[in-house]
């Protein structure tokens, strides 16, 4: 697969009263056509600053972009994308953001045929002109069905909650066409209904368009919902990146492990433990074990192998699994039961079989 953006080493880096701040430094990522590739990080990270290269709303310092195979900037070999380019190139990557950034001195219609001011169409004979009054009406509406807004044209932004205000944004970011669509924080201003229901969005115009999306967000559960491959940003630095599952199944860094953390309940789980006597009452030959499964291995197998196997019984505390890009995964808290030798040997199995598990307390040592 080719690299519709092909972001390498960009620095950007500010002068601000007399500071000097490193808001990007050194960040490669390559983005396929078809991703929805997340971008995650906590605030001052540097995730707008790194996006906003793309379309180059932001210039870097040094590094190289390239979209849709052309080189678009480069600090070693200057290229020249200003004037009439560079506002062609722009009209291919939508953009939406937290404030959805609509006039509210106009209406749903207005809003969305601004972006069409200067849209041109090329004729038969190759010559290039103006959208009609008629041919941008059609294709407001047209867009305002596909965001699920026909009936509110006519509406002013006031008159409209969170998620239709981001509809409105979206149809607009969709005006020109274009083959990217990036979304900076575009719900983090909304509640969790309402997120979903503009994720479900973006997901379908990712289905029915064949868009490309970069999803910049502070929560890893909006990266859960949709995203196919995730990059985690920290101190300006794409400190991780790889496909979604992957960060899932085996996370690296410190941060990508907390960013996944808030997205399970386990842990809270885990946490609320010491306040149950659950570990005091467990039996000598009783261990508690938390169990992480993904993709390939499913747990319950595994669990009703090791009681057939080792002689071992086992019960289940804690369950959680849902699906990642249609693959399981899931956490367990679990007693395994039985002599010492059985219970090593079904850990032992476990370990063979790649579950990652932790034991979490024995009768009179509590581990946490
Ligand atoms: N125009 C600018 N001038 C000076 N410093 C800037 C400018 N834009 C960004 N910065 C600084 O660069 C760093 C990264 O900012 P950026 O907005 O990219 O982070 P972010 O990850 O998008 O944060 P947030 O989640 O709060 O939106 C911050 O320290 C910020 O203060
Ligand atoms: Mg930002």
């Amino acid at each position: 697969m080719t690299a519709i953006i092909e972001l390498n080493n960009l620095s950007v880096q500010f002068h601000q009263k007399g500071r000097l701040i490193t808001a990007v430094k050194d960040a490669t990522l390559h983005i396929e056509k078809g991703d929805i590739y997340g971008v995650i990080g906590y605030s001052g990270a540097g995730k707008s600053t790194l996006v906003r290269t793309i379309n180059l709303l932001q210039k870097p310092t040094t590094g190289q972009i390239v979209v849709n195979g052309e080189v678009i900037f480069d600090s070693e070999n200057p290229v020249q994308f200003t004037g009439q380019k560079l506002r062609e190139f722009r009209q291919k990557i939508g953009m939406i953001f937290q404030h959805f950034n609509l006039l509210s001195e106009k209406t749903v219609f207005e809003n969305v045929v601004f972006a069409l001011q200067h849209t041109q169409t090329q004729e038969e004979n190759g010559k290039k002109r103006y959208l009609t009054k008629q041919e941008k009406a059609e294709k407001v509406n047209h867009l305002l069905t596909l965001v699920d807004l026909a009936d509110l044209a006519d509406k002013y932004p006031a008159q409209l909650s969170g998620g239709q205000k981001q509809r409105v944004a979206i149809a607009r970011a969709l005006a020109n066409d274009p083959e990217i669509l990036i979304s900076d924080e575009g719900t983090s201003a909304l509640d969790p209904k309402t997120t979903n229901q503009i994720l479900d969005l973006l997901k379908s115009l990712h289905e029915k368009l064949g868009i490309t999306v970069v999803l910049i967000t502070h929560e890893m559960q909006v990266v859960k919902e949709i995203a196919n491959k995730v990059a985690v940003m920290q101190n300006g630095e794409i400190i991780e990146q790889n496909s979604l599952i992957d960060i899932f199944a085996q996370p690296k860094e410190v941060l990508t492990k907390q960013f996944i953390e808030t997205t399970s309940s386990v842990n809270r789980f885990i946490a609320g433990l010491s306040k149950t006597d659950l570990l005091a009452q467990l039996e000598d030959d009783e261990e508690l074990i938390h169990l992480d499964y993904s993709g390939t291995e499913l747990a319950d197998p595994v669990v009703s192998d090791i009681t057939k196997k080792f002689d071992v019984t086992t019960n289940i505390f804690y369950g959680n699994v849902e699906l990642l890009q249609g693959q399981p995964f899931g956490s367990l808290v679990l007693t395994i039961k039985g002599t010492t030798e059985h219970r090593q040997a079904a850990k032992a199995y476990l370990a063979e079989r790649h579950l990652q598990y932790e034991v979490l307390g024995k009768i009179g040592k509590a581990v946490k």
